[in-house]
């Protein structure tokens, strides 16, 4: 058995895979998202906090509820995707270290940080799991569609009043519909954005 993943496998998550708009009308079942996070979740963490907390926005009810926190750009292809995953994170994720972490009394660490701290340490690691997250969805046969567009704090006012999560960014998954794509933007080449010193 090889240890380096195959060229198909290599272009489904990475070369071939791109952001989408426009979502065929195909339905994605929640066990799909089950082994969707269950491959994310193994992805490494500072200290293995595992921030990232994620509501799966599937029914209309709860699609309205997102609507309002939409920039105009994203209302559509977000009301057409079969399912958009809010990102979160939770600020005091040191409360499930003792879990996590358990070698370790790594809550200490954290848990008298202040919560600008608290914020950027979690935003880091849960922008790392957020990757993680789509590059699972793409290797499961799904598309992705992250967004930044949108009001966070009206998010995290329908979402996760009352508790510490805070959303980082949205996802729409679903199956893509490639027709509706634009062509591929180009990326920095090697020279442009590393350096081997
Ligand atoms: C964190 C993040 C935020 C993004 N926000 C938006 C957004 O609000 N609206 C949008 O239309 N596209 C958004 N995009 C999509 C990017 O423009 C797109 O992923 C990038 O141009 C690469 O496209 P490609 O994957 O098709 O090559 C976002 C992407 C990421 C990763």
């Amino acid at each position: 058995m090889s240890n380096v993943m195959s060229n198909d496998g290599l272009d489904l998550i990475f070369r071939n895979a791109r952001t989408h708009n426009a979502w065929l009308d195909k339905p994605v079942e929640d066990a799909l998202l089950r082994q969707v996070y269950d491959l994310a979740k193994m992805g490494p963490t500072s200290a293995n906090m595992c921030p990232m907390r994620i509501v799966f926005v599937k029914s209309p009810e709860a699609k309205e509820r997102l609507k309002p926190a939409l920039d105009a750009g994203n209302v559509d292809k977000t009301m057409a995707a079969p399912v958009t995953a809010i990102l979160g994170m939770d600020i005091h994720f040191f409360e499930q270290l003792p879990k996590l972490f358990p070698h370790a009394d790594a809550k200490a660490w954290f848990k008298d940080l202040p919560d600008n701290v608290l914020e950027y340490i979690a935003l880091r690691n849960s922008s790392l799991q957020g990757a993680y997250f789509m590059l699972a969805a793409r290797a499961l046969g799904l598309d992705c569609g992250p967004m930044s567009g949108f009001d966070n704090a009206k998010v995290d006012a329908a979402f996760f009043a009352g508790t510490t999560v805070k959303s980082n960014f949205l996802c729409n998954l679903g199956y893509g519909d490639a027709s509706k794509l634009y062509p591929r933007s180009p990326r920095l080449d090697f020279e442009e954005a590393c350096q081997l010193v």
